[in-house]
C-alpha cells in the first residue's frame, strides 16, 4: 500500500491536523473564535491588544501588575524606535516600494540589530516578540511618512500601540473612536490557528530557525490576495464600484464573469466569520463620524447578493478596509496593519513550536516519471 493510500491526499491540506496547539480554536460551524480559552467576542468587549499579546504568549491573562509592566515595555521608546541605520536604509528604497515589501525587508533587517537575534531560548524569543511587536507600527508609519517626503514621527510612550500608530501615521492624536476601533481590529487579527502565514512561520521555526526568520516567512505568506492581501483587494473593489446605487449591478456582473470575490469564503468557517460583525459595526461608526457611510453601504449590497447567489459569507477582510479608509489610511497599508497584529500570533506559535519541536517535513504524491532515459544534449 502506498503512503498516499494510507493518508489520502487533501488538496491544500484541507482539514489536515498538523499538530496539537493550545493557542487558538476555531469552531467553523458555530462561527466561534477562541484565544487560549477566551471567546474573541469577550476579548473585544473587555480586553486590549496589549493584554491579548500577553495572553497569547504566556497562555493566561496577566495580573494588574504584570499587565502594567507589559504595557510599559511595549510602549517604551527604547523598544518602539527603529535603529537610525534602518531608517537610513528605508530612505534608500525606491518610493514605489509597497508597504508589504518594506515590512518584509524591514523585519529581516531588524534582526541584524537585535541583541538576541541568534538566541532561540524562550526568554530571548519573548524579548524579541515584544520588541518586534513594538517596532512594527513604527516601521509601517515610518515608510508612510518617508514615501510622502515627510520625516518619521518619534513614538509617543504615553499612547497605547493602536493610538501611537495612528499618531505616527498622521502626526495628529487620533479620536477616541479611531483609537478604540484600531485596537479592536488588532485584537481580531491577532491569531487564527494554522492559517497560511502562521503555518509558514511554524515551518520555518521547526527547522530551529529564529523568530525574525519565521516572521519574514509569515509576512511573505500573508501578502498574497488569498490570505491577508484580500483586505486591500476588497477596497480596490469598493473604489471601482464607487456608488452604492451601482453595487448590485456590478457584483452581479462579477459573479456572472465567475470572478473570485475578495473578503468572502473561508477554509474553516461554514458560517459568517465571527470577526466580520465587529469590523462592520466599527466601519459604520467611523463612517458616520466622518460623514461617509458609502463604503459600508456598498459592502452590504455585495454581502446580500453574494450570500444569496453563492451561499458564501463575509470573512475578516471584508469590512476592515472600510474602517481603515474612514481613518484615511491608504489602501496598500491594510495588509501591513494585519501583520502588525498577527505578529502576536506568529510569535505565540514560534514559542509553542520551539517548546516541543519536530521538523515539519511532509511528502508529495509524486506524479512524474521514474524511468526517463538521459539523452546527451546533442541528441535532443
Ligand atoms: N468568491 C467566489 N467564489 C468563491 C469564493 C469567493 N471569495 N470563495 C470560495 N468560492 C467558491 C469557489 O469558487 C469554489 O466553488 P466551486 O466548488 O464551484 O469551484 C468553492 O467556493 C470552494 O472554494 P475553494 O477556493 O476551493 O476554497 P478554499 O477553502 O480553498 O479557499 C479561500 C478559501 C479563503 C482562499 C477562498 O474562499 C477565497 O479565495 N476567498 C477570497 C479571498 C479572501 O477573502 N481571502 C481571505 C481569507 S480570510
Amino acid at each position: 500500500m502506498t503512503d498516499a493510500a494510507v493518508n489520502p491526499l487533501k488538496a491544500g491540506l484541507e482539514d489536515v491536523v498538523v499538530s496539537p496547539s493550545e493557542i487558538c480554536f476555531i469552531d467553523g460551524r458555530k462561527g466561534r473564535l477562541i484565544y487560549r480559552g477566551y471567546d474573541v467576542d469577550d476579548l473585544v468587549a473587555h480586553s486590549t491588544f496589549e493584554e491579548v499579546t500577553y495572553l497569547l504568549w504566556q497562555g493566561r491573562l496577566p495580573s494588574r501588575k504584570e499587565l502594567d509592566a507589559h504595557i510599559k515595555a511595549l510602549s517604551a521608546t527604547a523598544n518602539r524606535k527603529l535603529p537610525p541605520k534602518l531608517v537610513a536604509m528605508l530612505r534608500l528604497l525606491p518610493r514605489k516600494t509597497t508597504p508589504m515589501e518594506v515590512i518584509r525587508t524591514g523585519v529581516s533587517a531588524l534582526s541584524t540589530f537585535d541583541p538576541d537575534a541568534a538566541d532561540n531560548s524562550r526568554e530571548a524569543t519573548l524579548r524579541k516578540s515584544l520588541r518586534l511587536t513594538a517596532q512594527l507600527p513604527t516601521l509601517v508609519a515610518a515608510w508612510e511618512r518617508i514615501r510622502r517626503g515627510k520625516t518619521p514621527i518619534t513614538p509617543n510612550p504615553k499612547l497605547n500601540l493602536a493610538g501611537n500608530f495612528l499618531y505616527m501615521m498622521s502626526g495628529k492624536k487620533p479620536t477616541p473612536l479611531a483609537a478604540q476601533t484600531f485596537d479592536t481590529a488588532l485584537i481580531l487579527h491577532a491569531d487564527h490557528e494554522f492559517n497560511a502565514s502562521t503555518f509558514a512561520a511554524r515551518v520555518t521555526a521547526a527547522t530551529l530557525s529564529d523568530l525574525h526568520s519565521a516572521v519574514v516567512s509569515g509576512i511573505g505568506a500573508l501578502k498574497g490576495p488569498l490570505h491577508g492581501g484580500a483586505n486591500e483587494q476588497v477596497m480596490l473593489m469598493v473604489e471601482k464600484i464607487k456608488d452604492p446605487a451601482k453595487a448590485e449591478a456590478w457584483i452581479r456582473k462579477a459573479l456572472t464573469d465567475k470572478a473570485r470575490i475578495m473578503g468572502f469564503g473561508h477554509r474553516v468557517y461554514r458560517v459568517e466569520d465571527p470577526r466580520a460583525k465587529h469590523l462592520k459595526r466599527l466601519a459604520l461608526e467611523l463612517g458616520q463620524q466622518v460623514g461617509d457611510t458609502s463604503r459600508v453601504e456598498i459592502l452590504d449590497t455585495v454581502v446580500r447578493v453574494v450570500g444569496s447567489e453563492k451561499h458564501i459569507f463575509p470573512n475578516v477582510d471584508l469590512y476592515s478596509g472600510a474602517a481603515y479608509s474612514a481613518m484615511s489610511i491608504p489602501t496598500d497599508q491594510f495588509t501591513p496593519i494585519f501583520a502588525m497584529s498577527r505578529i502576536a500570533g506568529w510569535a505565540a506559535h514560534v514559542l509553542e513550536q520551539h517548546g516541543n519541536n519536530r521538523l515539519i517535513r511532509p511528502r508529495a504524491e509524486y506524479t512524474g516519471s521514474t524511468r526517463a532515459t538521459y539523452d546527451p544534449i546533442s541528441q535532443r
